[in-house]
């Protein structure tokens, strides 16, 4: 049962990453499409990306990942309530947050996944300072995890360039103090759901005469690039704004901004867009690519873990992706 505390705030207190140790230059990628290092650099910033093997699971980096966001925040995994696991590529339909509650001994935490792509991570931070702020939880773990290199077409060069592996996870706990959660916007639009897909493909199977069922199973994803690119750059300043004015700040009051990794020329537009200079700007899209869900924490997760960002840091952040889904927040770490 949820306590009912009159805790009122959020912070972020412990941060995480993990990801396989097996890295594929875009050399090599050379080797396997019509494609270029000097392609994929320009036009994406990528110059590598960490694949998973069979002996790796996607629950595996994500309790990794886990376990030094709970290290950093001094939380004992007993002491977790609750596990949202953002992913688009659980290991199991059915979910994968509950391996990783079993992995980590997270005894008395519930857990689920939640599923919206490279927004996963920002709407996984948003669903959990609703249970903090309400004072039902005390301590949620939010982990961004997905494997893509399984789920992408390796004969198609205008996706597998873009796409690694790795998991990245943020420990919120609540607080008396002032809230550190100073604004969220989140939103989806269904109407341009065929730009990126992960899409089920249907067999028909007659099972008795007359009745037919739909088996199958899921196809690599597909995108088209250029109306995401669009979307992206059309719809993340505007609601990084939106949550700016939130929280009552100028782009002059943000300290880091930290994107969704996708591409290094969208993080370029959405900052010249906001008028914020490119050392705000959090970037490690050139050694990891695209990894969905996990890419803002694992980047939030180096800038802490290098001292760039301190306690009290101010962090703009944006999620997007398939849906389409965007979402972005402001909070201040620590
Ligand atoms: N190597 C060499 N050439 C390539 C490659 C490649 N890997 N991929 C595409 N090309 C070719 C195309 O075939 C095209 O050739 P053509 O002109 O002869 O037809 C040419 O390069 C230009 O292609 P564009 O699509 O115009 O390239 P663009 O500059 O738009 O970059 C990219 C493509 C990188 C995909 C870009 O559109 C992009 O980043 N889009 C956004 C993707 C994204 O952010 N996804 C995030 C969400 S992910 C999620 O939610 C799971």
């Amino acid at each position: 049962m949820p306590s009912n505390h009159s805790l009122t705030g959020v912070s972020f207190i412990g941060c995480g990453a993990a990801a396989p140790e097996t890295v594929v230059l875009n050399d090599a990628l050379a080797q396997v499409v019509d494609t270029s290092d000097e392609w994929i650099a320009s036009r994406t910033g990528i110059r590598q990306r960490h694949v998973s093997n069979d002996r790796e699971s996607l629950a595996g980096f994500a309790t990794e990942a886990a376990q030094q966001a709970l290290a950093m925040a001094g939380v004992a995994a007993a002491d977790v309530d609750m596990i949202i696991l953002a992913t688009s590529s659980a290991e199991d339909l059915f979910g994968t947050a509950c391996q990783i509650q079993a992995q980590l001994g997270a005894t008395k935490a519930v857990a689920f996944d939640l599923t919206a792509a490279c927004s996963g991570f920002v709407f996984g931070v948003v669903t959990a300072a609703q249970f903090l702020r309400s004072g039902a939880y005390q301590n949620i773990l939010v982990i961004g995890a997905d494997l893509l290199s399984r789920w992408v077409d390796w004969n198609d060069r205008n996706t597998c360039v873009l796409f690694g592996d790795g998991a990245g996870a943020v420990l919120m706990q609540a607080t008396e103090d002032a809230d550190r959660l100073l604004g969220f916007e989140i939103r989806s639009d269904g109407t341009q759901n065929c730009c990126l897909n992960l899409a089920f493909k249907p067999e028909l199977r007659e099972l008795i005469p007359g009745t037919i069922l739909t088996q199958g199973r899921y196809q690599y994803i597909t995108m088209n690039g250029k109306e995401v690119y669009r979307f992206a750059i059309n719809r993340v300043p505007d609601a990084i704004d939106k949550v700016i004015h939130q929280a009552n700040l100028t782009s002059n009051d943000i300290d880091w901004l930290i994107l969704h990794q996708a591409n290094q020329r969208i993080m370029d537009a959405v900052a010249e867009r906001l008028h914020i200079p490119a050392e705000k700007v959090v970037s490690n899209v050139a050694n990891y690519g695209n990894t969905s869900a996990a890419s803002i924490p694992i980047a939030l997760n180096e800038a802490v873990r290098s001292g760039r960002i301190q306690s009290g840091d101010t962090i703009a952040t944006s999620g997007f992706g398939a849906g389409l889904s965007w979402g972005a927040a402001i909070f201040k770490w620590g």
